[in-house]
């Protein structure tokens, strides 16, 4: 009996030191400890040993038992630590390795335009002003003498709040508002750029677009001051070469008034697909300041005179890069926007 139990310690001991891994660590525990394990089924036939005997067989097999369940217990320990430092190895981070590129954006097209705009008249002596996007009718049509009823609603019919606020048509409001905020003041000389908003929608037109107004209010100011500075902007924008012309339009809010032509890049003014065989591009609407306008604000008209201008921001982007549908401005495609 003794010995039997000795062979079984020392087969269980060569067994312990071949096991690589948990799930045999757990085999071997059942094959001897376990309720049909080998030392267990040697203490079940403790009734054969002879009666003097069995105090020291018994200990002997608690003492293997013991001695079997440490040395289980440690090679468990370390298996686990072998584990633990495998892992660590295998889901390690290299903080060597170089960063994945993050695509990096640019702006949009139309704020490179507006900028272009905005930069070529801040270096005129122009100054950015701005106004609210919802607007009151007062503001946006009465005090630029288009009275209710005026058929020059109908071109610019807008989403309305109620029946004195709408989102403004046109950036001509801001005029308005500032002039008021700095009469008596001389010179006021500003353009303010913003979003307007209409009932139009195709290729060329979007319910929303941007518009950049010009004012320039002085003691004296002339027609020629006004074709002289979009003839200096037409320049800048489109190209040395290019040459302007002023057709006589109407506004309610300037008197005379001018639609302005540039000549067409695309042709150089001989008449092509771009200016419809015109060889003119139309870019914005312009005029003398109506004394009307000027009155309301509280100017004198005898004493003080001006200009005004409002150009798209859109339509001048199309112009300059070629673009021939609006709503790609818009649509948010990376593959249109990555080329500016
Ligand atoms: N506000 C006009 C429009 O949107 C443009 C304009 C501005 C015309 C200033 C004359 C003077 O059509």
């Amino acid at each position: 009996m003794e010995q039997k139990i000795q062979r079984i310690k020392e087969s269980a001991l060569q067994d312990l030191n071949k096991a690589g891994n948990r799930e045999k660590l757990q085999e071997l525990r059942v094959k001897y400890l376990g309720k049909k394990g080998l030392l267990t089924k040697v203490l079940r036939e403790m009734g054969k040993v002879p009666k003097e005997l069995r105090p020291k067989i018994g200990q002997r097999a608690n003492e293997v038992r013991q001695l079997l369940e440490g040395e289980l217990d440690n090679r468990l320990a370390v298996l686990r630590e072998k584990e633990k430092e495998k892992k660590l190895v295998e889901e390690a981070i290299d903080v060597t390795l170089p960063g994945r590129p993050v695509a990096r954006g640019h702006k949009h097209p139309l704020t490179l335009v507006l900028e272009e705009i905005k930069d070529i008249f801040m270096a005129m002596g122009f100054e950015v002003a701005e106004g609210p996007e919802v607007e009151y009718d007062y503001y946006n049509f009465e005090a630029l003498n288009i009275p209710k009823g005026h058929p020059a609603r109908d071109m610019q019919d807008s989403f309305y709040i109620c029946d004195e606020i709408l989102l403004r048509t046109h950036t001509s409001p801001v005029q308005i508002r500032v002039l008021e905020d700095r009469v008596p003041e001389l010179p006021v000389r500003i353009i303010a750029p913003g979003k307007v908003y209409r009932r139009d929608d195709d290729a060329t037109h979007s319910p929303m677009f941007h518009q950049v107004e010009g004012l320039l209010v002085d003691k004296q100011s002339t027609l020629g001051d006004l074709k002289g500075i979009l003839l200096a902007f037409a320049r800048q924008m489109f190209g040395q070469e290019r040459e302007i012309r002023l057709r006589p339009s109407f506004f309610p809010f300037t008197e005379p008034s001018a639609e302005v032509d540039i000549s067409c890049m695309n042709c150089k003014g001989e008449g092509c697909r771009v200016c419809s065989g015109t060889g003119w591009l139309e870019v914005l609407g312009s005029g003398m300041v109506h004394p009307k306008v000027l009155a309301n604000t509280g100017y004198d008209p005898e004493e003080v005179v001006g200009f005004a201008f409002g150009m798209g921001v859109e339509r001048i982007a199309m112009l300059k890069y070629g673009i021939n549908d609006l709503r790609l401005f818009f649509d948010n495609d990376v593959r249109f926007l990555r080329q500016f």
